[in-house]
């Protein structure tokens, strides 16, 4: 989409540099205490994407569909080059609850079980949206949206209880004009006005205590904007005020031109805020070298950040791209590595 479509963890580990092995061993009799200190040099870089983001504990993701799961190399680059992964679609409303009280989980759990048998880490998208929900759900009384809106969060957190690393509880809730705070219109704000947001992240939390929270958005990447300014003020006051959140995920759809300045910046304002920061979305529209080097700003200033605990890139190749003609992936229309690829890889290690 051009310019601009739309658009978590603990402390830092050790990093891979040099790690140290301390062998100490006592001569009992003697009282004699003797180490022995060497220096084991980390070896070779990392070769994947997933390992190369590991070695500071963080995860390195992508988007899948599970309708090209019967694409072999698709599932094959999945495997090799990701240690976490998002369902680019199948846990949406439309996709988990498309009558009321009616769940389908089949797609969704074809990727959650590759996954698991892989070990991966799994964000969870999205439960709270304004987009790809069914009609049925705006038809609703105010009452009825508000039950509604628990038993959504109730019933697709419970199916995935203990399985998800991090949900995108609600997304895309801020508008893209405005002044800062304002909230874009939609049935939810309409009908239970903007303590929705409140409302979910607490249904969140009781649904799976063990799931981070997330709050998820598009322009939201340059740290003075106004959007991205009334999202830190939300969290800065849910904080405050015991709301629970745990993390707040920068979609980052951009374009090779448009990576603000002060995007590690803006990480590290949230992360102030005692949030995770995760990169959930990204994809960079553009070619050649300028993507590389977008993509090798994004990379390095999400691991400047300790509580940036992982990316996401929002699919594997540019065939499949939701953002057709852009090329914003990694790899290109026949798996090969991009030089964006390399320049991401090179920056993880
Ligand atoms: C997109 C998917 O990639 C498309 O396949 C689908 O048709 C529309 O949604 N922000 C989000 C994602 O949070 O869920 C969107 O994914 C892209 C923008």
């Amino acid at each position: 989409m051009g310019e601009n479509p739309l658009s978590a963890g603990g402390g830092r580990r050790p990093r891979a540099g040099t790690r140290r092995l301390l062998v100490a061993g006592a001569l009992g009799a003697l009282g004699t205490v003797t180490a022995l200190a060497a220096s084991v040099p980390a070896g070779a870089a990392a070769g994947t994407l997933g390992a190369a983001a590991a070695q500071s504990g963080r995860y390195y993701g992508a988007a899948i569909a599970a309708g090209h799961m019967n694409d072999s190399t698709y599932v094959a680059t999945w495997d090799r080059e990701f240690n976490a992964v998002t369902p680019e679609n199948e846990m949406k409303w439309d996709a988990t609850e498309p009558s009321r009280g009616s769940f389908r989980f089949t797609s969704a759990d074809q990727i959650v079980s590759h996954a698991q048998s892989k070990g991966m880490k799994i964000r969870g998208h999205t439960l709270v949206w304004h987009n790809q929900l069914p009609s049925w759900v705006s038809g609703l009384s105010t009452t009825d949206l508000r039950s509604a809106l628990v038993n959504h969060i109730n019933n697709v957190m419970g199916h995935y209880k203990g399985k998800i690393y991090a949900w995108d509880v609600v997304n895309e809730a801020f508008a893209d004009g405005g002044a800062v705070g304002t909230l874009r219109s939609s049935v939810w704000t309409q009908k239970l006005g903007n303590g929705f947001i409140e409302e979910a992240f607490r249904a969140a939390r009781a649904a799976d205590p063990n799931a981070k929270l997330c709050y998820n958005d598009y322009n939201i990447d340059d740290a003075n904007a106004n959007k991205t300014r009334g999202v830190y003020n939300m969290v800065k006051d849910f904080k405050a005020r015991g709301v629970p959140i745990d993390c707040v995920g920068l979609q980052s759809h951009l374009s090779q031109g448009s990576v603000p300045s002060n995007y590690q910046q803006n990480i590290a304002q949230f992360a102030a805020l005692g949030v995770d920061v995760q990169i959930t979305e990204l994809d960079i529209g553009g070619s050649g070298s300028a993507q590389a080097d977008a993509y090798r700003r994004v990379t390095q200033a999400c691991t400047a950040v300790p509580r940036c605990t992982g990316i996401t890139v929002w699919g594997i190749t540019d065939k499949y791209s939701w953002r057709s003609g852009d090329n914003p992936l990694l790899f290109d229309g026949n798996y090969n590595k991009k030089q964006a690829y390399t320049a991401v890889l090179d920056a993880l290690n």
